[in-house]
Parts: structure tokens; C-alpha cells; sequence
């Protein structure tokens, strides 16, 4: 794991400590859960994480106690909810390696932030001829933005390959991102591989061509110690839901140079400084990208989820996952009948595990998971064409967090050896 860049350690790190998933599960009310006969097992994490009690709280108070819309009240609870709402933005702010909350946009989701910066930067700077430079491995949010950005401007795609340990090939970067590329996005870990992708390189190569460098951070900003400026990445999304936070929130970072040129995404009230019946002028970053009523609840009730993953650690989060995703990849290499799609290294790997057994079938093999209590997802993981890349249609994935532990993968391993025995009469 020690090739991962992680944030200058400042005032508030903690200190280095080894998470306790067992104490960690009893803040999630949802895990004491029982699918059928059994205690959940949740290994779904990449599809989404589970909400602590606090965050579920916080939700519950807000609307018990300060409900209001933001920015435009005078009366208290209005201040409330303005001040809980824009101290949250101070959090994210924060948390991504200190940047200004100037350059933190509210989002619904990750695929929203993405396709901000298709509409209101790429629409105005992408034109016929130009290149947008993805990978093989991008989830459908960093890639049909893009098809559709294509499509309408003329502009050309092109993509950094895998290789056969589900890396990117960047042997030929030079002649893939090159002088006419004005954009390139990449997703800094793979929600299907787990491959970590080395995102500073890959900025490097974008900023030497002049072109404009994205990050989906959806599945890194979850799991481990992330810092924008590093990276020096000019945008930078993710969903608050996949790091213990609620649905229906999102963040884009964008660097505040790039986002003062670019035009609103959305139209409307809040995004505005004045309005005539001919007019309009835009508010001040971030609020410019903000139209309409934002989603001030789940924006109020991230702030003790981004508190409960900065009282861990995310470099011991990130500690946690190594171990745990080593403990996942040896008990599954032990299983004659399963190959793991993905490193099988932990290096620069993270914990969505993607698996195929060769004789059933992942669906099967995740309605009878579930049957036992445990739910992993099944699927293209909204990465069709990294599917049909591999020469698959469909992987089963397990995917790791902070609250799994390695009696949950000794759980999943016994129910794929009797599913073997139930699907295959082994
Ligand atoms: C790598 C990656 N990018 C983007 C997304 C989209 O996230 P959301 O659905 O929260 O917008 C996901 C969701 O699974 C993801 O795994």
C-alpha cells in the first residue's frame, strides 16, 4: 500500500491505530440486520456503504429541529441550516488535502459532478478534431458523458488499455495523450478491478499537453487519504453515499481558476447575483453551480460521516482494507473453481474484489449469497465495455469497508463452497 501518495500528516491525523471492524459495526444499526437465518453480511460497499447512528441522527435532526431552505432566510432556523450546510462544504474542503470551499460544489451524485464539467466546460472547449483520452476501465459515469460530448462536438475518444494484471498500460502514453488532447478522466480506482490507477503520472502527461485533467474519485475518496492538490487534478468527483454518507449528495472539486471561467450548469434561483427581465448575472463560486434548492439534508448529515471516517484515520482505513482485501484474495485463490478479476496484488489495489466462478453463473451465485445473508452485487458493475474487454458478462464482486471483517470472508467463502455443492453437486 505504501505506494499511495497520502496527505501531509497535519494537527488533526490520528494517530496510526488498527480499526476494530467489531466496535466499528455496532455504530450501524442496519448490521444487525437478518436476511432469512443469518446476520447480514454486507459486501456491497462500492455499490454503497452503510450509514453510522450519527449520521442517521443527524438526518433525524435536522428536520426535527432546523428544517429550512439556505442562503435566503432571515429568520433562525434559515441561519442554521445556511451555517450547518456551509460547515459541512468547510469539512469536504478539508478532508480532500485543504483546498477553498470555493472549489467544493454540491452535487447530487458523482455522475452529476462528471457531467458539470461535460456541459459547462466541454460543451464551450471541446471542439471537431480534439481528443478526450479515458481508460478501458471507466465506469459508465466517466464514460457516457464523454460518448455524448463526442458525439455532439466531433471530437475524437481514445483509451489507455489494460493489461493482463488488469493494470493500465502506460507504455504509450506519450502517443495517447498527446497535443490535441484537451481533456483526459480517468477513475483513480476501479469499482470493478480495484486497480489503483497512478493518477499523478497520468495528470502529469494531461498537464504537459495542455489538457485539462479529471478524476473519478468515487471509489478512492471513500477509502483512503485523498489530496487534490497532489494529485493536481483540475476536477474531482465523488458521492458522499459510498464514504457512510446519505444518497442524493455529491461533490465536484474543480480548481477555482478553471470554474471561474466556466458557465453555470443549471439555470435558476441561488445560482444568480442579479436578475432583470433581460439580464442575469451568476453568484459567486461555488453557488454559481448551485441552482435551486440544493440537498441541505443530506449536505448537513455528511458532516458526521466525514467526522466519523477523520476520527479512523482514512490512512488506517486504508490499512484496514489491505489486510482485509489480502484475506479475500487468499481464501478466494483457494477455491479451485473461482478467479478473481483484478490485481492479486494488494499494492495499489483496493477492496472491490471482482470474482467468476466457471461453472455458475454470478447471479446465481449472488441470489444464493444472499440466501445466506450475504450481499455482494452481481453484474456488468456499470462498466459494459471494461466487461466485454475482458471477455466477460458479468462478474460477482465483494466489496470491503471499514465495519468487514474476516469472519464476514470466511462467511462468503463457506457459501460459495456450498454453492458449488448446490449448483454443481460437488
Ligand atoms: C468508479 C465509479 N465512478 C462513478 C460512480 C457513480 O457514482 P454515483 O452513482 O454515486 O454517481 C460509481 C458508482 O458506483 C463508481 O464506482
Amino acid at each position: 500500500m505504501g505506494e499511495i501518495k497520502t496527505k501531509a500528516k497535519g494537527p488533526d491525523t490520528p494517530e496510526k491505530f488498527r480499526l476494530d471492524p467489531e466496535v466499528i459495526k455496532a455504530d450501524f444499526p442496519i448490521l444487525n440486520r437478518i436476511i432469512g437465518d443469518n446476520r447480514l453480511v454486507y459486501l456491497d460497499n462500492a455499490a454503497t456503504t452503510q450509514k453510522p447512528e450519527s449520521v442517521i441522527l443527524a438526518l433525524d435532526d435536522y428536520y426535527c429541529k432546523m428544517n429550512s431552505n439556505v442562503h435566503r432566510g432571515l429568520h433562525t432556523l434559515a441561519e442554521e441550516s445556511t451555517a450547518a450546510f456551509e460547515e459541512t462544504r468547510k469539512k469536504i474542503a478539508a478532508f480532500i488535502g485543504g483546498v477553498r470551499t470555493e472549489e467544493v460544489i454540491y452535487t447530487r451524485n458523482a455522475t452529476e459532478a462528471i457531467n458539470l464539467v461535460a456541459y459547462s466546460w466541454g460543451r464551450k472547449n471541446i471542439k471537431k478534431g480534439d481528443r478526450i483520452v479515458l481508460t478501458e476501465m471507466e465506469h459508465h459515469a466517466n464514460l457516457v458523458p464523454w460518448i455524448a460530448l463526442a458525439r455532439e462536438t466531433g471530437a475524437e475518444l481514445k483509451y489507455i488499455s489494460i493489461n493482463e494484471n488488469y493494470r493500465l498500460d502506460l507504455s504509450e502514453i506519450d502517443k495517447i495523450i498527446t497535443d490535441n488532447t484537451r481533456l483526459v478522466s480517468i477513475t483513480h480506482m476501479s469499482n470493478v478491478l480495484g486497480t489503483v490507477n497512478p493518477v499523478e503520472e497520468i495528470g502529469r502527461a494531461a498537464h504537459r499537453n495542455g489538457a485539462l485533467f479529471v478524476v473519478d474519485g468515487a471509489q478512492s475518496a471513500p477509502h483512503m487519504s485523498v489530496d487534490v492538490k497532489a494529485v493536481d487534478a483540475d476536477f474531482y468527483a465523488f458521492s458522499a453515499h459510498k464514504m457512510l454518507g446519505p444518497t442524493g449528495i455529491g461533490i465536484l472539486y474543480g480548481k477555482e481558476s478553471i470554474l471561474e471561467r466556466m458557465e453555470p450548469f443549471i439555470y435558476g434561483g441561488e445560482m444568480i447575483s442579479e436578475v432583470r427581465y433581460d439580464f442575469a448575472s451568476w453568484n459567486d463560486l461555488p453557488w454559481k453551480f448551485e441552482a435551486g434548492t440544493p440537498n441541505i439534508a443530506g449536505a448537513v448529515s455528511f458532516s458526521p460521516a466525514l467526522d466519523y471516517l477523520s476520527t479512523l484515520g482514512m490512512d488506517n482505513i486504508r490499512d484496514h482494507e489491505v489486510e482485509l482485501t489480502a484475506y479475500t484474495i487468499a481464501r478466494l485463490s483457494e477455491l479451485k473453481s473461482v478467479k478473481i478479476i483484478g490485481p492479486s496484488d494488494t499494492d495499489m489495489r483496493g477492496g472491490a474484489i471482482s470474482f467468476v466462478d466457471k461453472d455458475i453463473h454470478p447471479h446465481d451465485l449472488a441470489t444464493f449469497l444472499d440466501s445466506r445473508g450475504i450481499a455482494v452485487r452481481a453484474g456488468h458493475h456499470c462498466a459494459q465495455p471494461l466487461m466485454k474487454r475482458l471477455g466477460l458478462t458479468a462478474t460477482t464482486r465483494a466489496s470491503v469497508y471499514v465495519y468487514n471483517t474476516t469472519e464476514d470472508i470466511d462467511k462468503l467463502i463457506e457459501a460459495l463452497k456450498e454453492a458449488r455443492r448446490y449448483f454443481c453437486d460437488e
